[in-house]
């Protein structure tokens, strides 16, 4: 390489990525140490550093086509994470950027984080844990019953990298697993041990319980919304790790208090961080992660190793195919 390549790392990302960088004489980097989804990024000061740059990393700051028109020199856009809705891309197509992704780092943690939500509605974990700790023990006999996953129907809609970590999983569990997916051959379903289903609106219907893992876009959004929900079974557990603007929130919010279906985890929020007055954070129905389904320190360090890698496999020629976003 002749000069050094400049890399902006917009939001931190784990120290070991960065030693990728640290080690490399053909590389220097700027980070722009904003607090994800709590500190917004200027975008003034975006545009201003991307001027200059060859590669960026990116975790859920919004890069608008304004902020990337800026990058007259950016070659390669890296992803910390596998979701792209916060970049446009028409002006990273439009400007010939090469969006990559880290497509191996995070689809085990999400979906041991689905498992982790299922079993903590499906065991009643808040209001178990709440009795005793209020010293009111004796609430074992008055407390609803919990559920068991034994037996009972599952639905993955979107069968990707998580969609297929997340069955083997609820096959451990002895679940009957159904998944939605158009793009995803029945052959292949069901050669890990799931059914494909054609319709999701007639599937639904049976399902105790359905995991979102499909990404978001103008196809997808609000695909849950209350014509939906009040088919499901009143017993159904719908679980959102995916991307907020999927689920209707406020028609979700409606289902739970009406007992349209049981309860509801969800990772992810239209609005991040949510509004304090969105009514279900508040909802006991609800069981919430702040967006950190991916947040174990394995999957931290592999994210940033990988967002760090493919900037650095892009510049020498050698990025995997898998790793870029067809635009
Ligand atoms: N909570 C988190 O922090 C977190 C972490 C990782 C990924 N995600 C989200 O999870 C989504 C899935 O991740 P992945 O790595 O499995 O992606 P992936 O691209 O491997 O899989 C997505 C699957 O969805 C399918 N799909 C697309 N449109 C669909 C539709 N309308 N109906 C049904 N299926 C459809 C695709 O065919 C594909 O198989 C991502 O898009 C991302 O937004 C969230």
């Amino acid at each position: 390489m002749t000069s050094k390549k400049k890399i902006l790392v917009v939001q931190k990302i784990h120290e070991i990525g960065m030693q990728l960088l640290n080690n490399n004489p053909n590389y220097e980097y700027e980070i722009i140490d904003a607090e994800e989804m709590v500190t917004k990024v200027d975008p003034e000061v975006l545009k201003k550093k991307i001027e200059n740059c060859d590669g960026l990393s990116i975790r859920t700051e919004k890069l608008t086509g304004d902020i990337i028109n800026h990058g007259k020199k950016l070659k390669v856009i890296s992803r910390h994470g596998v979701g792209y809705d916060n970049i446009d891309l028409a002006a990273t197509k439009k400007n010939n950027i090469t969006l990559t992704i880290t497509s191996t780092a995070n689809a085990i943690a999400v979906a041991e984080h689905v498992m982790f939500m299922l079993l903590s509605i499906s065991k009643g974990t808040n209001m178990y844990n709440k009795a005793v700790k209020s010293g009111n023990f004796s609430d074992r006999n008055k407390l609803p019953k919990t559920i068991e996953l034994w037996k009972k129907n599952i639905l993955i809609v979107g069968f990707g990298r998580i969609g297929q970590c997340l069955i083997k999983r609820c096959l451990g569990f002895e679940m009957n697993v159904f998944v939605y997916d158009p793009f995803i051959t029945s052959e292949k379903i069901k050669s890990l041990g799931g059914q494909k289903v054609e319709k999701l609106e007639e599937a639904i219907k049976i399902m105790d319980a359905i995991s979102l893992h499909l990404p978001l876009n103008d196809k997808t959004k609000n695909l849950i919304d209350m014509s939906l929900l009040k088919t499901m079974k009143r017993n159904c557990i719908l679980i959102n790790a995916a991307r907020g603007g999927i689920i209707n929130e406020i028609d979700l919010n409606t289902a739970l208090n009406d007992g349209l279906i049981y309860g509801a985890g969800l990772d992810v929020f239209s609005k991040e961080p949510p509004d304090v007055n969105n009514p279900l954070l508040k909802n006991d129905k609800v069981f919430l992660s702040p967006h950190t389904a991916p947040f174990t320190e394995e999957c931290m360090q592999r994210m940033g190793k990988e967002t760090i890698q493919n900037i650095i496999d892009f510049f020498e020629n050698k990025l995997d195919k898998s790793k870029i976003v067809k635009l």
